[in-house]
């Protein structure tokens, strides 16, 4: 079983619990619930969010004490690349950092374990928050997709960003 990871926020303790077992209804109920099915496609058929399952490399319940408020992981990408994923199902939990510090934790595993070479991900053009957090954290933006996914009712296209190995390096 591998280590939780803590993240420390101000007076406000969360961890990164291994999405195994009892975890996963927790979080495939966390993507359902609407709070998040907006902005993600996580709780899509063909996503997969078991630690371990072949595409995942890692999968993360975030955890407030016994509480799963959210999820984020990484999965296998393309080539030399790992896709990232990120959702806060507890409103309250959002914008007070919690979700940079996430992203900059799951960039470190990626690059210091599991020797990436890019960390990339999608995300919906209109979601500025987001859009926001990984900039701040580094990425760069490559792309739009164009009707990349059917969700939410509608044909919609992506943003994609990546961070490369050596610009993560650069910002240490
Ligand atoms: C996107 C998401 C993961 C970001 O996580 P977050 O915890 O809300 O993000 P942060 O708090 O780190 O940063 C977001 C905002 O809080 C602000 N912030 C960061 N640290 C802060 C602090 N200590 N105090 C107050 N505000 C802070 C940031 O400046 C930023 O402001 P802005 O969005 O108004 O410009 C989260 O909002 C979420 O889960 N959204 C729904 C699902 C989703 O969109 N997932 C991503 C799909 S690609």
């Amino acid at each position: 079983m591998r280590p939780r990871v803590s993240l420390s926020l101000g007076h406000s303790s969360y961890q990164l619990a291994p999405a195994t077992g009892a975890l996963s209804t927790a979080l495939r109920d966390g993507y359902n619930a609407g709070k998040a099915a907006r902005f993600t496609r996580w709780h899509l058929p063909t996503a997969d969010l078991r630690d371990p399952s072949p595409r995942t490399k890692r999968s993360y319940a975030i955890m407030d004490g016994l509480t799963v408020i959210g999820s984020c992981g990484l999965w296998s990408g393309s080539y030399g690349g790992l896709e990232f994923y990120i959702a806060i199902f507890d409103e309250r939990h959002r914008g007070r950092g919690l979700g940079s510090l996430a992203v900059k934790k799951l960039c470190e595993v990626a690059f210091r374990e599991l020797r990436a070479q890019r960390v990339e991900l999608g995300v919906y053009p209109e979601n500025k928050r987001a859009i926001g957090v990984y900039e701040r954290c580094g990425f760069k933006r490559e792309a739009i997709l164009r009707r990349w996914i059917y969700n939410d009712g509608k044909w919609r296209d992506a943003l994609w960003m990546s961070l490369l190995r050596r610009e993560w390096g650069g910002r240490r």
